[in-house]
């Protein structure tokens, strides 16, 4: 079995989706689940069973999804498409109403088959997972074998966080929450584990003696059209640095795990969380971080001027849509080596990637040298490649190159890479919550981040305006460049 593999999820189960017709449903929950079902991991009983406002009937929901899922999917075979549309259910629930119809339709549908595994996925926003669970309970859905799936945001703070844990567990037991991070759920990422803790070589070298710097870019050519009322109230930092961020910074500096199990593993993440040194003081968040917004440029619009969204507010001036952050870990493996986490919208090219800079030779006898370089690549193109200094062919002077060991994991691999969501999904209905987050690493992640929200929300300053298409404002290269470093740009 493979670091992280999960049981084989085929016991009978009946999967709620809360917001089930709703954008995450319809474009990565429902296409994930057909996958599933293809490769033969539902069971032939599991249930789908959509909520929304939506007023639909099953044979409207099944319509819906064979005219917008069809194509997004390799629906090859029609007796494994009819017999994935036949799972399909949906009950219109009145969110916050006095229409209790919606609850007692669900209830008769999930009567009698009490000893399944239950399945609540809120994909729905945040202030509607306390009422939801208070409902389910009060409807007595909840058994010994119901589980809950949160999607992001948890809140937008830590009070917010702690609130919605408060609510949710007092009706579900911590190992009955499974807290969604989609990041967590890619190839790349997991193999990330693999390769630190299922080779050797790595770990002598993975530390403040021969490292560095390290550098986890999150960077995405698309904007925010259509999506100011959320992003308005997230930004970059929340909406991005939060959890996928952070959690592709604790998977690269956690301790080895004693255990391929789902305690060992997060256990050693929080800590990772827990010695983040705090950024706190105006000063340090104006040194060790940069936010900046995206302005129009050519036939690009700006974030205040992108079409499709409500008008912009005060709040949209503030928002940053691309942030820098010199972190550190305070612990004896990582002191003095700096993580820098970048992420941003309206970029030049679409790319998530941690790279590992190892430090310079002790002596160099050959002039023109650069130090190696691990980059993981975690999309498009996963792969990892090693930067390692070669002699160039000639018969003259000794000439360095900097060339790459380059493994492609398309190439080297012909099996389908599943997209993030099916092994989640996979992990929830088999009961792995390895790669979900517990409670106190969501809390430790809003505990660093809090103090630098509320540092740019008193300061007087906007965000650092960059041109749609530029790789970010000129701040970002100086919070490297101060030390004599730069952000690792390749093709
Ligand atoms: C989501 C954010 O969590 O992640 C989006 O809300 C972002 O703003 C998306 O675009 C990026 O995910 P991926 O898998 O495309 O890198």
């Amino acid at each position: 079995m493979s670091p992280l593999s999960s049981p084989a999820a085929v016991h009978a189960a009946d999967l709620v989706v809360f917001g089930g017709t709703g954008d995450l449903s319809m474009r990565k929950l429902i296409p994930a689940l057909y996958h599933s079902d293809r490769d033969g991991r539902l069971a032939p009983e599991t249930r789908i069973i959509a909520m929304s406002r939506g007023g639909l009937t099953d044979a409207d929901f099944r319509g819906k999804v064979d005219a917008d899922v069809r194509d997004q999917v390799p629906a090859d075979d029609p007796a494994v498409w009819q017999r994935f549309l036949g799972r399909l259910h949906h009950v219109s629930v009145d969110v916050g109403g006095s229409d209790r119809s919606g609850w007692s339709a669900l209830s008769r549908l999930l009567a009698g088959h009490e000893q399944r595994d239950r399945v609540f996925y809120l994909a729905s926003p945040p202030m509607t997972f306390g009422p939801f669970c208070r409902e389910l309970e009060a409807a007595g859905l909840v058994t010994p074998h119901s589980r809950v799936v949160l999607e992001k945001p948890l809140g937008r703070d830590l009070p917010s966080a702690q609130r919605i844990n408060d609510e949710v567990g007092a009706i579900f037991d911590e190992r009955q929450i499974f807290r969604i991070d989609h990041y967590l759920g890619k190839e790349t990422v997991q193999n990330l584990l693999v390769l630190r803790f299922a080779n050797a070589f790595l770990e002598p070298i993975w530390n403040s003696l021969w490292i560095d710097h390290v550098q986890i870019t999150v960077a995405e050519t698309v904007g925010t059209p259509g999506r100011r009322g959320y992003y308005d109230q997230a930004g970059a930092l929340r909406d991005m640095v939060q959890n996928h961020l952070l959690q592709l910074l604790t998977l690269t500096a956690m301790e080895p795990p004693a255990r391929n199990d789902r305690e060992a593993i997060r256990d050693e993440k929080v800590k990772v969380l827990q010695a983040l040194r705090p950024i706190q003081e105006a000063s340090e968040v104006d040194r060790f971080t940069v936010r900046g917004q995206y302005v129009a440029e050519g036939a690009m619009a700006g974030y205040l001027d992108e079409p499709g969204s409500t008008p912009p507010t005060r709040d949209s001036e503030r928002v940053e849509t691309f942030t820098a952050i010199r972190a550190e870990i305070k612990n004896w493996r990582w002191a003095g080596v700096p993580f820098y986490l970048r992420t941003g919208k309206r970029m030049p090219r679409r790319v998530s990637e941690i790279v590992v800079q190892f430090k310079d030779v002790p002596h160099s006898i050959y002039p023109g040298g650069s130090p190696n370089r691990l980059v993981l690549r975690l999309q498009p193109e996963e792969g990892i490649q090693l930067h390692i200094m070669a002699k160039e062919p000639g018969a003259g002077e000794t000439t360095l190159k900097p060339v790459p060991l380059s493994l492609s994991f398309g190439e080297t691999f012909t099996t389908r890479v599943p997209e993030a969501y099916e092994r989640l999904l996979s992990d929830v209905l088999g009961g792995n919550p390895t790669l979900f987050m517990r409670r106190d690493e969501v809390e430790a992640a809003w505990r660093w981040i809090d103090p630098i929200l509320a540092a740019w929300e008193a300061s007087p300053e906007l965000p650092e305006p960059y041109p749609a298409g530029s790789p970010g404002p000129a701040g970002a290269h100086e919070l490297l460049g101060r030390s004599g470093r730069a952000w690792h740009e390749e093709a």
